[in-house]
């Protein structure tokens, strides 16, 4: 059977507290751009991306929340319908890094899978160019500790290098889509689901806790 290119549309977040490369990642990622100045976002921005994936068209719908907002009430609306989360920590900041199961947890108690799981998450040790050997360190804890909390993988990245941000999204990207035939099968049948594809309504199949 021949394989149609499809359109899939993506809605990403990118959590992490306040000041640890979120919105420099993004800007990388999108623009190819970088900043010293910082400044801080305020509610949320909004960026998007395009890619082609062999031969379909991925467009990823990046939601860079303010760190502050951890501590807001607008969370639960920001992450609705996401499919993939980025959790950045500062490796100069420890804690930065203390801060990432508290995001993992607000996440998880805010949104899930269609199929009742957590949706795709990837741990991003940014400014790895101020200090690289944090992470070599600890680079085996940092294995065991996403295996712990339910996160995909990690990379060290740099947004003002340009270190391994294409790399973490691709992974993502590569984790989001095996959930969502994940949830295609558990929604068809085995027996009829090879001739199906992803439609738009299961690939935003994530379900808004009350
Ligand atoms: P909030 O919007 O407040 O949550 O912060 P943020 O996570 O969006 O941080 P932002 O991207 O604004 O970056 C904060 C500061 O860190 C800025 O001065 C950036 O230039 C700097 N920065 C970001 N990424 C890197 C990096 O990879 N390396 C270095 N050395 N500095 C970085
Ligand atoms: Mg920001």
């Amino acid at each position: 059977m021949q394989n149609h290119p499809k359109e899939r549309l993506y809605k990403i977040l990118v959590i992490g507290d306040l000041g640890v490369g979120k919105t420099s990642i993004i800007k990388r990622y999108v623009h190819q751009t970088y900043s010293t100045n910082y400044r801080a976002t305020i509610g949320v921005d909004f960026a998007l991306k395009v890619l082609s994936w062999d031969t379909d068209t991925v467009r990823l719908q990046l939601w860079d929340i303010a760190g502050q907002e951890r501590f807001g009430n607008m969370t639960r609306v920001y992450y609705r319908e996401a499919m993939g989360a980025f959790i950045v920590f500062d490796v100069t900041r420890p804690t930065t890094f203390e801060a990432v199961t508290k995001w993992k947890e607000d996440l998880d108690s805010k949104l899930t899978l269609a199929n009742g799981k957590s949706i795709p998450t990837v741990l991003l040790a940014n400014k790895c160019d101020q200090s690289r050997e944090v992470v070599t360190n600890n680079g085996l804890k940092l294995e065991q500790f996403c295996q712990e909390n339910g996160i995909a993988g990690w990379f060290e990245t740099s947004a003002k290098d340009n270190i391994n941000i294409n790399e973490a999204a691709n992974f993502l990207v590569k984790h989001i889509i095996a959930s969502e035939n994940d949830i295609l099968r558990s929604v068809v049948p085995d027996t009829i689901s090879p001739q199906l594809t992803p439609t738009k309504e299961i690939s935003c199949s994530a379900c808004f806790k009350p």
